[in-house]
Order: structure tokens, then sequence, then C-alpha cells
């Protein structure tokens, strides 16, 4: 515990609070948790499985059979991928969960993981917390924020057992290419590691509309030997509360991860399953929906964006935009300070994903368009006097 403190969002939305509290009106343009709610047929097996007398028990550790094949579905349909529902696919309580399950299944004390830096902060943390060591990995502007494998890695083997990836990454909206895919199932084998795929953010994409497609690391030819792939429902369908992921990939890795996660939880609520099953068999009408709303969002975050004088790509997928901030400011955080003090804006400071971040903001697309052109009006207000 030494090494870690709170998550970064736990302390800063309770600073938020107060703030709102004094009457500040804070647009919180910070978190990535979507504002929409899921579809109606979702809520409709929730409402109506839940009033069944018998679904109150507890359920099979390996989730709900059900769910299982609905995931096994969804990865063939999307994904082209093939799963055994019997064996490849283990529902999680989201994907957060997810990842502290793989660090306590596959790293002792002083084993190392190779981390992204910029990237999600739960990584470092949940390898931290189960004794590991990080060894991060530099994510580059100039490189399309790709791994440069080539001259990173090769001579520091020996302890690391798990490498952590994440495409659409977070925080930058990088996105994956077939070959990066390919070099990162390549390197794995040569250096006998596992990679953890981290995949919550392929279904929002900047031009899903005009051909862009999910994509899935397993969908590479030989995957399954050294790869798991953590995936999620909480940005595809709008159901972030519900806490509902899943893992995939081998029998043999996920009967591994299972002896943990199996001491430590007792399964999810069977209509939560059923519900998230039903969310799994959505046409592509509601991606396009969703991905509608985002886009018309990103639109009016490019223009706050370019009022406050930040540079960015226009070409990112997930549910933020990553901005180098400009000149006039020594860092993400000095803006981010001057935003919320000076017109009660929140966007989040980049180097809470990493030394790499530090000249950069990150700002969320999961508020309103009228919420995103106050914040323009109060920066404009702010600058014009
Ligand atoms: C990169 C990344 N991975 C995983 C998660 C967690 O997702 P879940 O809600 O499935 O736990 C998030 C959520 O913000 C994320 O940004």
């Amino acid at each position: 515990m030494k090494n870690i403190g709170e998550y970064y969002f736990s302390q800063k939305l309770r600073e938020i609070d107060d703030l709102n509290r004094q009457g500040k009106n804070v647009i919180n343009l910070g978190i990535g948790s979507p504002d929409m709610p899921p579809h109606p047929d979702v809520i409709k097996v929730l409402n109506e499985e839940s009033i069944k007398p018998n679904v109150h028990a507890y359920q099979s550790y390996k989730g709900s059979p059900v769910l299982r094949k609905a995931i096994s579905e969804w990865y063939k349909k999307w994904y082209g991928v093939e799963l055994d529902p019997g064996s490849e696919i283990l529902p999680l309580i989201g994907s957060k969960e997810g990842i502290m399950h793989i660090c306590m299944t596959y790293l002792n004390k002083g084993d190392e993981a190779l981390v992204p830096n910029p990237g999600y902060p739960t990584y470092t943390a949940a390898v931290k917390l189960t004794g590991g060591k990080c060894r991060e990995y530099q994510l580059l502007e100039k490189n399309n924020y790709q791994p440069d494998l080539k001259k990173i890695f090769r001579k520091e083997f020996k302890k690391v057992k798990l490498m952590f990836v994440n495409y659409p990454h977070m925080p930058t909206g990088a996105l994956p290419t077939k070959e990066l895919f390919q070099k990162l199932v390549d390197f794995a084998k040569e250096n006998d590691i596992l990679i953890v795929h981290d995949n919550p953010y392929s279904f929002i994409l900047p031009r899903w509309l005009s051909g862009d497609s999910p994509m899935s690391l397993l969908s590479i030819d030989g995957a399954k030997d050294c790869v798991l792939e953590l995936n999620s429902l909480s940005k595809s369908h709008n159901m972030a509360g519900w806490r509902v992921g899943m893992l995939c990939g081998a029998k043999e890795r996920i009967d591994e991860v299972l002896r943990f996660k199996s001491n430590m939880d007792s399964g999810m609520y069977l209509p939560v399953q059923l519900a998230a099953a039903k969310a799994l068999t959505l046409e592509k009408q509601w991606y396009v929906e969703l991905n509608k709303v985002y886009s018309t969002r990103r639109e009016k975050v490019f223009e706050l964006l370019l009022s406050l004088g930040c540079e960015f790509r226009i070409n990112q997928a997930g549910l933020f935009i990553w901005a180098r901030v400009s000149e006039k400011y020594k860092n993400g955080h000095e803006l981010s300070d001057d935003l919320l003090s000076g017109v009660n804006v929140f966007v989040t400071p980049g180097v809470i994903f990493g030394s790499a971040g530090e000249k950069y903001i990150r700002v969320s697309l999961c508020v309103p368009d009228e919420k995103i052109a106050d914040a323009i009006d109060r920066v404009r207000a702010k600058t014009h006097h």
C-alpha cells in the first residue's frame, strides 16, 4: 500500500462535490462515464427477470451460460473471433477488476509487468498492489502512440511476465492497426510473455459510419497462445454502473484466473447477466446512434480545445479527446487548475496517466452538447476580460 494513493478521480470528484456545494456549478469534463442510458430492451429484461422469485441465489463462478453464449456470439459477429462459451470466456464485474485478478494470478513479488506511459493508471496500481514492479514503455505522438518494441525492451526480459496493452488507447485515442496487433503477438511469443489487451473502447470510433470496425487482438492467428483480452459493456452499451465485463482467452488461462477470482467474489446477479446478454445482441443501429452522439460532441470539444489554444489529432477513438496544451502553460496540470479555479470547468491533467502525459489534458465526451457549449462560453467570456 505504501506506493499506492487513493485513485485520482476518487479524490477529485470529492473536491468537485465540495465546489458544487459552494454553488460553483462545475462542468465536469473529467471522467468517462457514459451519461446516456442503455437500450430500453436491456432495462426491460432486467425488470422482467428481477420480478421472478428464482433469480436471487448465488450464481455460478463462471457466469451464466446465457451470458457466455452471448459474449461468444458478439465476439464472432463483430471481431470475427471464435471463442468457446464453455471454456474461453469469463464474465467479470467490470474489466477493472479483471486487471487486478490477472495481476494476482500471474505476478509474484519482484515479477515485472510492462505498462504503457501514458496509460490507464489501474495497470500500474494493480501491479504494485500485487508486489510486482512496473516497467514503463513510452507511447509517443510521433510513433502514433504505438510502442517501439525493438528499441525499448529486448534486454530487460528476465522478470517480465505480463505486458498491458490497450487499443483504442486511453488516454490518447490512438487506434490499433492489424500490423501493430501482429507485431504484439510476435513479440509476446519471442519473449514468452503474456499480453493483456484491455479493449473497452473498440465500439466508440470516430469513423464508424464510413467504415471503421472494432478490432480484437484475439483476431490475430495464434493469439490465444499468448493473449488475454479484457472487454466491457461500460462504454459500448452505456452500462458503466452495472459492472459487466469479460475476460477472453485460452481455456488454461481462464482456468488460472478463475482459480483466483472464485476466491474473491461469488458471481453476478442473474438479471444483470441476462440483461447484459440482451445488450450484446443489439443490432448495428445501436452503435451507429451512439457514435452519432459522440461525433457531434467531439466537434464541440474540438471547438473548446481551439479556444484554449490546444493542439490535437482529429482521428481519436474512445470517450475522450487528448490534447497538447499551448506553450502559455507550463503543463496540463496548470491549465486544468486554471480552468477549475477560473471558470469552474474540470478537465483531466494528462500527467495522471504517466509522465509522458505531462503536457497534455484529456477531455471527456460524456457530457451533453449544451454543457460543452456552456464551457466554451465560460472560457471565451474569461479570455475577453
Ligand atoms: C482503459 C480502461 N480500461 C478499463 C476501464 C474499466 O472499465 P470497466 O468499467 O469495465 O471496469 C476503463 C474505464 O475507465 C478504462 O479507461
